[in-house]
């Protein structure tokens, strides 16, 4: 019986534009091989590799007449990045918010400057967790039917809002899952951020004011969230981040490394690139994170259901351990996901783990690849 409803809204999916077809519905509940049955006959779009760096990686003007702000329409999806949001915003991505691998890496090469290797990485890591395998579509927001129908649960196909994923805890402009909306700009904490600039970047945010701004968020989670927690991926992003607003938001002919508080209200909160906005010059990734780290080292942990009570955990990569940080999130994060893939989903898995492992190795890695779904 299922199969005519569950057939007609697939075939819905391959005819209409993405958005166009009815809420998409739960397969939980369905045998084996009906869910067999349904992975068979979903879109399966083969995801193609990812691009490689910029030909030339000089700051141009990104905020160009090709690439206008326009506001948001109903259904458009926007989230806790705010680097993305402002991409799809100029339509350097979807303005829907709906993306695929390929077109983070480009916009985020093209918009921003970012390193190919590091880009990549964050993007599989990021899509394998909330993105949608076999119609190779992701939401930079929350959870939609225009991604497709999901695979069946365990995945949960979230979008970038899914906590503990990739998002996570000691954001600067987003509040911890536990205080609140963990994906909206937060005036609270973007106030913190303004705070910390004037006390320690004489107005601006700069690598000092990173520094004390990730040592307080991480003490008032600490202290405060019973749920806090900072394990890998976090541990990457959350350090990562942290130096983003200096190495992407300053414009390109200013090398100062001290971000005006405007332009990071341009980027965090309106989403838009500010007028005239030139990309950085040459590409950079997360460089700085460890003067951040180094200033107030810290072990991967998480409190333990009350305030103060963090406590270490090893089985968490360190920052300093980017092969451990790959085979426990591959092991751990995405097999907890999907547990048994078949057909074309274990397909699209396996092609997006391969680009996933090609980043360490162009990062200069040289971790050892592993196989959770054979080779
Ligand atoms: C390459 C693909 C990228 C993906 C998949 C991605 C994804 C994310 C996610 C999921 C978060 C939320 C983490 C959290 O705070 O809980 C985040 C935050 C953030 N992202 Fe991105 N991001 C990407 C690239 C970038 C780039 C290129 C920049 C800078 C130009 C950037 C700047 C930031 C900043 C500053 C935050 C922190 C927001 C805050 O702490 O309030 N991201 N990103
Ligand atoms: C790279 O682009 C910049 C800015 O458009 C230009 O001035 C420069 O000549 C280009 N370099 C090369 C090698 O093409
Ligand atoms: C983060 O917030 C969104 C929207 O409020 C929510 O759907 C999501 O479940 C949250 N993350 C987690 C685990 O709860
Ligand atoms: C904004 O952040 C503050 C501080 O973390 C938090 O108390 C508040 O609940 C957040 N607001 C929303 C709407 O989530
Ligand atoms: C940040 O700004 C403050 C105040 O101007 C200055 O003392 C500090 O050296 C700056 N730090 C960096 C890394 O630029
Ligand atoms: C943000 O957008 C609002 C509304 O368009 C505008 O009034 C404000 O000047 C913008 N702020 C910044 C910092 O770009
Ligand atoms: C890479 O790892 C292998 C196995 O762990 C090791 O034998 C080899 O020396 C390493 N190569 C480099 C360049 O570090």
């Amino acid at each position: 019986m299922f199969s005519s409803l569950v057939v007609y809204s697939l075939l819905a999916i391959k005819i209409c534009t993405v958005g166009a077809f009815p809420a998409y519905q739960s397969l939980a509940g369905l045998t084996r091989e009906e869910l067999d049955a349904v992975v068979r006959t979903l879109q399966y779009d083969p995801p193609p590799p990812p691009p490689g760096p910029l030909a030339n990686d000089s700051a141009i003007l990104v905020n160009d007449a090709d690439h206008p702000y326009m506001s948001l329409q109903p259904g458009d999806q926007r989230g806790p990045c705010p680097a993305l949001n402002t991409l799809a915003s100029h339509g350097y991505l979807p303005r829907n918010g709906i993306v695929t691998p390929v077109q983070i890496v480009n916009a985020v090469q093209e918009g921003f400057n970012l390193e190919n290797s590091f880009a990549r990485f964050l993007v599989y890591s990021t899509f394998l967790v909330n993105g949608n395998p076999i119609t190779n579509l992701m939401s930079i927001g929350d959870a939609t039917s225009a991604t497709g129908q999901n695979p069946p649960a365990p995945a949960t196909v979230a979008g970038l809002d899914t906590h503990n994923n990739c998002e996570g805890d000691t954001s600067m402009t987003r509040a911890d899952f536990y205080f609140g909306d963990n994906h909206s700009f937060n005036e609270t904490r973007f106030q913190n951020f303004v705070t910390f600039s004037n006390e320690y970047g004489g107005g601006k945010f700069n690598l000092t004011a990173a520094t004390e701004l990730r040592h307080f968020l991480f003490q008032d989670s600490l202290l405060n969230n019973p749920t806090f927690s900072m394990v890998s991926p976090r541990l990457f992003t959350a350090y990562g981040e942290s130096v983003f607003p200096i190495n992407f938001f300053i414009d390109g002919r200013d090398t100062s490394g001290q971000l005006d508080l405007d332009v990071a209200r341009s980027f965090f909160q309106n989403m838009t690139f500010p007028t005239d906005f030139y990309r950085r010059n040459g590409a950079i990734s997360n460089e700085g994170y460890e003067t951040v780290f180094n200033a107030y080292p810290i072990v991967p942990g998480a409190n333990q259901g009350t305030v103060n009570s963090y406590k270490y955990d090893p089985t968490s990569a360190t920052l300093s351990e980017p092969c451990k940080r790959y085979t426990t999130f591959v092991l751990r994060n995405i097999q907890s996901l999907y547990p048994n893939p078949t057909g074309n989903l274990r397909e699209a898995l396996n092609i997006n783990l391969q680009y996933l492992f090609d980043a360490t190795v162009a990062a200069g890695e040289n971790c050892t690849q592993v196989f959770p779904y054979g080779q």
